[in-house]
């Protein structure tokens, strides 16, 4: 649905030069909702912009459900950016509008009549679950309704794909799970596709099915999470399960253990034991309904027998590595 090739941006600021994006390969599946996870200043907006081309890229192609818009004049850009809505972090409402007139601003530019406008409005409306604050103000809004307000907006004009920059990170933990909540249940009954970015692991838990680690422009790694969390030295995997230090006793090895998808839900550690009859510690991790799958990541102290432990979990699915600090 979005697919973005050899992506490069930089700026010139003062006679310094930043590569914000550089050299970006993304793949978002129709359906999908992908998150990409940074830091500050790792280039996550610029790359967002830059798939909606509201910043020219200097390199790349940026295809949208089979269009590619790198390749489109700036007048037929204008059409073709309806397929694509957008919600920021700080909402952008106009302030001199009430709820139902921000969310039939992209209408009337559109050309869209009244009637049918004031129609397709109270569906959105409802959709976000805000009929009842069609005529309030911004101003008289709590964040999360607010951010409502640019989620019904940004649907408006029935975009193909949804893009978000940190829609949630001014609100909330509770706002922030409604929102997200939200966010979800447009993708499975609309089947919108969305690519969000976001500084919160948390984000990422909740309600990708796929996701990128972004450093310094660059993408360190991206796929589904449910392969990533299985990948030696994911960032993402270590983010999502954190780890105590390991204290290992005379004998024992320690090993971090992750599964991902069914084999999270089988009693593997108590077949580990029986089938070998090695003494397990638990030194730490956890197991988490993700938003695509279930997963667990353990720090394991093994007794004895370490490699014949180690092996049998990995037949069994497991991503296993020992840890030495
Ligand atoms: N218009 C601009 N002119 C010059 N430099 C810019 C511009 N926009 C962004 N940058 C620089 O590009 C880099 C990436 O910025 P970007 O805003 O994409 O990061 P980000 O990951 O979205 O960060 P944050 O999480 O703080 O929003 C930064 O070093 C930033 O200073
Ligand atoms: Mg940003």
């Amino acid at each position: 649905m979005i697919t973005v090739s050899g992506l490069r941006k930089t700026y010139h600021a003062r006679r310094r030069e930043v590569v914000a994006v550089n050299d970006v390969d993304l793949e978002v599946r129709p359906g999908e909702i992908f998150g990409v996870l940074g830091r500050s200043g790792a280039g996550k907006s610029t790359l967002l912009r830059c798939v909606n081309l509201l910043e020219r890229p200097d390199a790349g192609t940026v295809l949208v459900d089979g269009v590619e818009l790198t390749a489109l004049s700036d007048r037929k850009l204008r059409a073709a950016r309806r397929r694509v809505g957008m919600i920021h972090q700080h909402f952008a409402l106009l302030s001199s509008r009430t709820v139902a007139g921000n969310v039939a601003f992209p209408l009337e530019v559109a050309g869209v009549p009244r009637t049918q406008r004031s129609a397709r409005v109270a569906e959105l409306l409802e959709l976000v679950g805000l009929s009842d604050r069609a005529g309030a103000y911004p101003a008289q809004l709590s964040g999360g309704q607010k951010q409502r307000v640019g989620i019904a907006r940004a649907l408006a004009a029935e975009p193909t794909v949804l893009l978000s920059d940190e829609a949630t990170s001014a609100l909330d933990p509770d706002t922030t799970r409604s929102i997200l909540d939200l966010l979800l249940d447009l993708n499975r009954r609309l089947g919108l596709t969305i690519l969000l970015i976001t500084h919160e692991m948390d984000v990422v838990k909740r309600v990708c099915h796929a996701a990128a680690v972004m450093r310094e422009g660059r993408f360190t790694e991206s796929g589904p999470v449910s392969e990533l969390l299985l990948t030696e030295g994911s960032e993402l995997a270590a983010g999502l399960f954190p780890l105590p230090a390991v204290q290992t006793r005379q004998g024992e090895t320690a090993f971090d253990v992750t599964v991902s998808g069914p084999a999270a839900d089988e009693p593997l550690l108590s077949e580990l034991v029986r089938e070998l009859g090695v003494d397990i510690r638990l030194l730490g991790g956890g197991v988490e309904t993700l938003a695509a799958t279930r997963a667990g990541r353990l720090r394991l102290a093994v007794a004895g027998r370490g490699e014949d432990a180690a092996g049998f979990l990995r037949r069994r699915g497991a991503l296993v590595t020992e840890v030495t600090r």
